[in-house]
């Protein structure tokens, strides 16, 4: 019988252990989909640990919010899919009952995209949050416009990296923020047009410097926190702020005053709309195939090495790449 990562109980990574189970015959509108991979996201280190605001059902809860892999078996009423299509899971938003984490899932045929020409299994894997994510809070909810300076924060992580790679696409100019000068090299490799690291530079100062005293036209705060205060300070009157993440746990403080459009963003806004999703998937499409869009993986894990795939992640040892387990 096919394997799944299960946990019985809320806490670290070793709550999770491979059962067998029997696959789930699609129904009407499902299809059924060999996972070939998958990548792990800082959510699923929450719903495993019991911090995830979305209710879980214990025990036998599932993980995965992504992966690719090929679709084995398609219910009634599906159109355009059949076996054999390798396909990309979109943010599966039930994965405490279907997850990615698993040799086989059954999802609804609209969580599935056909997967991006060219692009290899381990980066089809990590490609979907990190860009849908990324492509959602900047250029459907900011509006994102060539020219735009973009202020990307934790931009070394994979929401970061995918934001710098969508705003060389459109044209903007990235300006990548990270707390250690020692990343700076890095991130200029991976795109950003100026970079500033907060151990040694205020904000404000140099985000001033480097779009000519005008301010950032766009935020995204993937950090939140008392940090967030200098990114307001950061913008120009009348930008956008978009809150995307939440690295701080420290409290955000109300941004009072400011003379922004401020928005909160969580991706399954846009990754359950049919409409904004066919979109997505054309920018993806395009991007891969210009070479403009491309995953940063980190480690490739085996199904057998989950637990430490989540260790890896929890330690920080990923770099801010994607770590990704194959089936
Ligand atoms: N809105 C949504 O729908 C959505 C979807 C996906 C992810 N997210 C959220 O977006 C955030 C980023 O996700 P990710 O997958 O890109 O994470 P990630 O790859 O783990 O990013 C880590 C990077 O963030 C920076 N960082 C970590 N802790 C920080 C802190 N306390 N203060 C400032 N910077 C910190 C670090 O960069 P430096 O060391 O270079 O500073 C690190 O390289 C997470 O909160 C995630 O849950 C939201």
């Amino acid at each position: 019988m096919p394997r799944v990562v299960v946990f019985d109980r809320f806490g670290g990574p070793d709550v999770m252990h491979i059962v067998d189970e029997p696959v789930v015959e699609p129904a009407a509108g499902e299809v059924r989909v060999r996972i070939e991979a998958f990548a792990v996201n800082p959510l699923d280190l929450m719903m495993r640990s019991g911090a995830s605001p979305a209710p879980i059902t214990l025990p036998r809860a599932r993980l995965g919010v992504e992966g690719t892999g090929i679709i084995d078996a398609v219910g009634p009423e599906v159109t355009g899919l059949e076996a054999g299509d390798p396909v990309v899971l979109t943010a599966v938003p039930d994965a405490s009952v279907r997850g990615s984490y698993a040799e086989y899932t059954t999802v609804p045929a609209s969580r599935v995209l056909a997967r991006p020409a060219g692009l290899g299994v381990a980066a089809a894997a990590a490609i979907w949050v990190a860009y849908s994510t990324a492509y959602g809070a900047l250029v459907e909810k900011a509006r994102m416009r060539p020219g735009d300076y973009v202020l990307i924060t934790a931009a070394s992580g994979g929401v970061g990296r995918a934001a710098t790679q969508i705003a060389n696409q459109i044209g903007a100019v990235p300006i990548a923020v990270t707390r250690h000068a020692a990343k700076r090299d890095d991130l200029i490799a991976a795109g950003a047009a100026a970079v500033i690291a907060t151990d040694q530079v205020d904000i404000a100062e140099a985000v001033r410097h480097h779009t000519g005293g005008a301010g950032a036209d766009i935020v995204l705060d993937l950090v939140m926190g008392p940090g967030q205060q200098d990114l307001l300070a950061a913008a120009r009157p009348g930008g956008t702020l978009v809150a995307a993440g939440f690295l701080d746990p420290r409290p955000t403080p109300f941004p009072g005053g400011a003379a922004l459009a401020i928005y909160s963003y969580r991706s399954f806004e846009h990754t359950l709309d049919p409409v904004v999703v066919k979109r997505m998937a054309a920018f993806l499409n395009a991007g891969v195939r210009l070479g403009a869009l491309s995953p940063a993986v980190d480690t490739v894990f085996t199904l057998d090495d989950v637990v430490e795939a989540h260790r890896h992640l929890e330690k920080g040892l990923h770099a801010g790449k994607k770590i990704v387990v194959t089936v």
